[in-house]
């Protein structure tokens, strides 16, 4: 069922709700400006945010959710174990310095930022179940409510999927107009993982768009706007990311329209046409 509102939630595979739309936080400084995108991000309603150790603006993120009237567990928090601390023994340790910089007491989900995916098989896919028995064992003793990955493929969850105890609750990946991401999307659906979107307006590099200009233009809406919609429509879970209180108010703005099939199919067609299209077995990092 199409969402209604920024709190609207989906269900995890155990249970747990996430809401619809999370916020972004990549490229928002550790400090006043992650601080205050985060604040107006919670006063405008979202309940969802998104951050990662490699952001380095987990303090700040943190400070803004304890120092928020929102109650933490009306609050979804999702931060992201760093591809330097894989492995059993330094994914317990890099989550611990996660969970003193956020100074939270849980975190909502975690993820794999990135698969490995370099060198032999057996050798990658055995360090990714390493990192996932250390998420097991964090899920297991309560201090995660959920457990996922980011930017994993139907090729790297399989053997992930094999070795787990814990399926992955989540698939956050880059997924915006002209870079649908069909089959990863695809396997994400049928087997019960949720999938998040980064990147949805193609890292701001759709905003000038024509094509999604004009539709915008039908509805009265901003290429955010349909960028953030499709994705809703399609049961995709974008996280918009803007440190601007004006467009953090206006990307929330997205549950009182909705675009035609026609619109859809034709923002499904598009080409590539800007975002980074970061591929996980051929980044460096
Ligand atoms: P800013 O933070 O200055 O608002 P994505 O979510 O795809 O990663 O895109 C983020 C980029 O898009 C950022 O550069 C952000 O800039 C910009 N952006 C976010 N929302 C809007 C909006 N409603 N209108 C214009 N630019 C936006």
């Amino acid at each position: 069922m199409v969402k209604k509102s920024l709190a609207d939630a989906y269900e995890l595979n155990n249970g747990v709700l996430i809401p619809c739309v999370g916020f972004g936080t990549w490229q928002s400084k550790n400090g006043e400006m992650a601080y205050q995108a985060v604040t107006a991000a919670l006063s405008c309603g979202y309940r969802h945010i998104d951050t990662a150790a490699c952001y380095g603006n987990e303090e700040s993120i943190g400070q803004a959710i304890v120092d928020s009237d929102v109650p933490r567990e009306e609050i979804f928090v999702t931060s992201k174990l760093w591809n330097t601390e894989r492995g059993y023994e330094k994914t317990l340790a890099a989550f611990q310095e996660t969970m003193r910089r956020l100074k939270l007491e849980y975190l909502d989900l975690y993820l794999i930022h990135w698969p490995l995916a370099r060198g032999p098989k057996e050798e990658w896919s055995r360090v990714n179940s390493d990192t996932w028995r250390a998420f097991e064992k964090l899920y297991a003793e309560g201090y995660i409510r959920a457990i996922g990955v980011s930017n994993f493929l139907g090729h790297h969850l399989e053997p992930l999927m094999e070795n787990a105890k814990v399926m992955p609750a989540v698939d956050q990946i880059e997924i915006h107009p002209g870079y649908r991401q069909q089959e990863a999307v695809d396997f994400c659906k049928a087997h019960n993982i949720v999938v998040e979107a980064w990147g949805p307006m193609g890292t701001g590099r759709l905003l000038d768009n024509e094509q999604l200009k004009a539709i915008g233009a039908k509805y009265g809406k901003s290429v955010a706007q349909i960028c953030i919609r499709w994705d809703i429509q399609h049961g995709i879970l974008p996280l918009p990311k803007s440190s601007n209180p004006e467009r953090i108010a206006q990307n929330a703005q997205v549950f009182d329209f909705e675009l035609s099939d026609e619109d859809m199919r034709v923002i499904d067609q598009m080409p590539f046409c800007g975002g980074l299209k970061m591929h996980p077995d051929k980044v460096e990092f």
